[in-house]
């Protein structure tokens, strides 16, 4: 094959067929074009090394530079001399060890619920949580938004699934009272406070109108929310003060927390009935110790108020690349979206698939890492170019990417 992403780029000519895609995907990746699964050799925070050139990272969810902290990696280092570097067991069995028992304490203490329960990965949480909560005579009603984790959960459970118009409480209220005919055993909505594509809030004072309305219980995903928002960085629901109306809580240990694993917390009674049934918690193994220390330490640092300085750098990085960005004109959220909200996220709407892997092409040689999404991750058709922020990141650094951004793009959006 002997195509450039120019070519495709400017006819517009995607194979259609999936055997095509395959050869295509593999034809670039032997190119070094392909924009997904690029190899990572280097991190020197912010930077990466990408195929021997350093490039700034535009799209890591390590929010506030925790991955890489001195003291998180020490506390990592620790607890892999003193407990291996795994627990080769599930939390049921030989997979409970006391950091992930302290852990829980602390973020139950920290985000003020009666318990949590630490899982592997998030992905696991969200599916294990919604598994084990709901059953075939229950209602999930699903942001249209939300995260497959979320999505696949519902699927597994085999509740009724509706979804409502993306961070709509007037159509959450409506999907609602669509329902109200019908007896469910339990009736739960479920959000992300910070969606991840979108870099949209949601209004979760709205939504917790419409779920007391109706007798609906509220899951929030705080997985991107955590370590970013809130006075001790508890996430949307405590900057906003709603914690005590959000019934389930999640939230991720690999964003801003710098790690791996996920949480749920909430009061004993839910804790209880997910420990005793969520079939991702029984049925993989515990989280590694080093990644349990790794989690307390950073949440330490999230608390302190080191950890409101870094926010604070996030929130200046955020609204200075957003304001040099504004002329672009591409940001999908809109203004109520946001409200007088920052976001850490601000994507960069192009028009087609081949487009954007030429546009990211562009910029990885420009010397700016940022991270591509395309369906499933977005709607069919709506592609974009992620551009995240972090703490980490100079306002040096902020402007000579955001000038790199305007010229290497401008060529791309011409045709949106
Ligand atoms: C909103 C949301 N929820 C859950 C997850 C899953 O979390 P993890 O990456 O820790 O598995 C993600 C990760 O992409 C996410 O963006």
């Amino acid at each position: 094959m002997d195509h450039d992403l120019q070519e495709f780029a400017e006819t517009g000519d995607i194979a259609k067929d999936v055997g095509q895609r395959i050869e295509l995907v593999r034809h670039f990746a032997s190119t070094g074009q392909l924009p997904f699964f690029q190899q990572i050799d280097s991190v020197d925070t912010p930077r990466v090394g990408i195929r021997g050139r350093q490039c700034v990272l535009l799209g890591s969810n390590s929010y506030i530079g925790l991955s890489t902290h001195p003291d998180v990696v020490a506390a990592a280092v620790e607890a892999t001399n003193e407990f291996g570097t795994g627990t080769t067991g599930s939390r049921l069995l030989n997979g409970t060890y006391r950091l992930h028992v302290a852990l829980e304490q602390q973020i139950a203490a920290w985000l003020g619920h009666e318990e949590a329960l630490v899982f592997t990965t998030g992905y696991q949480t969200n599916v294990g949580t919604i598994q084990a909560l709901l059953g075939d005579d229950c209602l999930a009603v699903v942001d249209s938004l939300a995260h497959a984790s979320i999505r696949d959960g519902v699927r597994l459970s085999r509740a009724v699934e509706a979804k409502f118009e993306h961070n709509d409480a007037e159509s959450l209220a409506a999907t609602l009272r669509s329902h109200a005919g019908t007896r469910y055993h339990r009736i739960l909505v479920i959000v992300d406070s910070l969606y991840s594509m979108e870099g949209s809030t949601a209004p979760l004072e709205r939504i917790i109108d419409a779920c007391k309305d109706a007798g609906a219980l509220l899951m929030v995903d705080e997985a991107h929310g955590i370590g970013v928002f809130g006075p001790t960085g508890g996430g949307l629901t405590q900057r906003n003060e709603v914690a005590k109306d959000v019934d389930i809580l999640m939230g991720s240990l690999s964003k801003a927390i710098g790690g791996l694993g996920g949480f749920i917390t909430a009061s004993r009674d839910f804790i209880d009935e997910i420990r005793l049934s969520a079939r991702s918690f029984w049925f993989s193994t515990s989280a590694t110790p080093g990644a349990m220390a790794a989690a307390a330490t950073a949440i330490d640092i999230i608390r302190s108020d080191e950890g409101s300085r870094r926010r604070r750098r996030l929130e200046r990085n955020s609204r200075l690349m957003r304001d040099l960005l504004a002329p672009l004109d591409v940001a999908l959220q809109r203004p109520d979206d946001l409200g007088p909200d920052w976001s850490p996220i601000i994507p960069i709407r192009l028009s087609d698939e081949m487009r954007t892997a030429l546009s990211w092409n562009q910029l990885r040689d420009a010397g700016v890492f940022v991270t591509p999404a395309i369906y499933p991750a977005v709607p069919m058709g709506e592609p974009i170019l992620r551009v995240c922020m972090t703490s980490e990141l100079s306002e040096d650094d902020v402007r000579r990417c955001a000038d790199v951004l305007t010229a290497e793009l401008s060529w791309a959006l011409a045709a949106v």
